[in-house]
């Protein structure tokens, strides 16, 4: 344990919040004893106190006397009246992370008041079984301090990696619509594998373990896409002629567009204001 990050307090039981309750515990980040989920739902909080041997509590409140570092795990719409409810008793040697979708620095900032540090991170849902991609952005007050123990949470859930604010949306392009366009190719794998007779149930455990074993290769070596998929494609060989036919369908490019699209789709949205 951490003389950085000894208490988390985590407000919203949701499906982030009980991820990262997961992730924190599993890595040994604190101790139960050491993290509370704050959460308006009384089944909810027993369930989580049960399952994971945490405290709860039905405000967020007891969240700031108890804890260093705060996740603000509420939906979007909530955030402006958690922040009020906290303003007055957070202080400057806290750290408040928020995940909150569309919902800036700035905006959170004001809402704690001058010196309070705010870091915000774009998680996925991966991050639902502690392969999550996330994205984080350190606010004005915020330091080494902070960013180490954003790092610890959300490397407890996956990767990390810091990028400044307005690259946010692109990354909610990316890696948050991301497992969406994944799933699409895998459902295509599979129904490719069926089209020639495999089973289905066989033909989709082969095409997820095949994207999985894929991106993991890339991870742990760190070679470039292009190389590894030119270690795989023999001369005159079958991922060759499979290859001819995806270039030529223009996959790339829609691919890319997707990534695009998204991307500003995040900034219309968050433009009306309903991120
Ligand atoms: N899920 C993802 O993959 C993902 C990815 C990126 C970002 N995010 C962001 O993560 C945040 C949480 O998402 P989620 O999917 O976990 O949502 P969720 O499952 O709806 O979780 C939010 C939880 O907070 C509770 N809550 C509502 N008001 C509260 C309050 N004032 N104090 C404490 N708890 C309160 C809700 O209870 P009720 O159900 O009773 O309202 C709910 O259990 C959102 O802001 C979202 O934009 C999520």
């Amino acid at each position: 344990m951490s003389q950085e990050l000894k208490s988390i307090g985590i407000a919203g039981g949701g499906a982030m919040g009980e991820a990262l309750t997961r992730g924190i515990l599993a890595a040994g980040l604190v101790s139960p004893s050491d993290l509370m989920v704050s959460e308006v739902r009384a089944e909810r909080r027993a369930e989580l106190e049960r399952r994971f041997g945490i405290r709860t509590a039905s405000d967020n409140v007891p969240l700031v006397g108890f804890a260093d570092t705060l996740i603000l795990a509420v939906k979007p719409q909530v955030i402006g009246t958690v922040l009020a409810e906290i303003r007055s008793h957070v202080k400057p040697s806290q750290t408040v992370i928020s995940i909150a979708a569309g919902v800036g620095l700035a905006f959170i900032e004001q809402g704690l008041g001058e010196g309070v540090p705010v870091v915000r991170v774009m998680p996925n849902t991966p991050a639902l079984v502690g392969a999550g991609a996330s994205a984080y952005s350190l606010g004005r007050f915020a330091g080494p301090r902070d960013e180490y123990r954003v790092r610890a949470i959300f490397e407890a859930v996956g990767r990390v990696v810091q990028v400044e604010e307005p690259l946010l949306d692109a990354v909610t392009g990316l890696s948050g619509s991301g497992p969406a366009y994944v799933y699409l190719v895998l459902e295509a794998l599979a129904d490719g594998g069926v089209c020639m007779g495999l089973p289905r149930d066989v033909s989709l455990v082969l095409a997820a373990q095949t994207v999985y074993g894929a991106a993991k290769m890339l991870l742990d070596t760190g070679e470039h896409p292009g190389r590894l998929k030119d270690m795989v494609t023999t001369p005159g060989g079958t991922t060759a002629a499979g290859l001819l036919v995806l270039e030529k369908a223009a996959v790339r490019a829609a691919l890319q567009e997707a990534v695009a699209r998204a991307t500003e789709k995040a900034r219309e949205i968050k433009q009306r204001g309903e991120l």
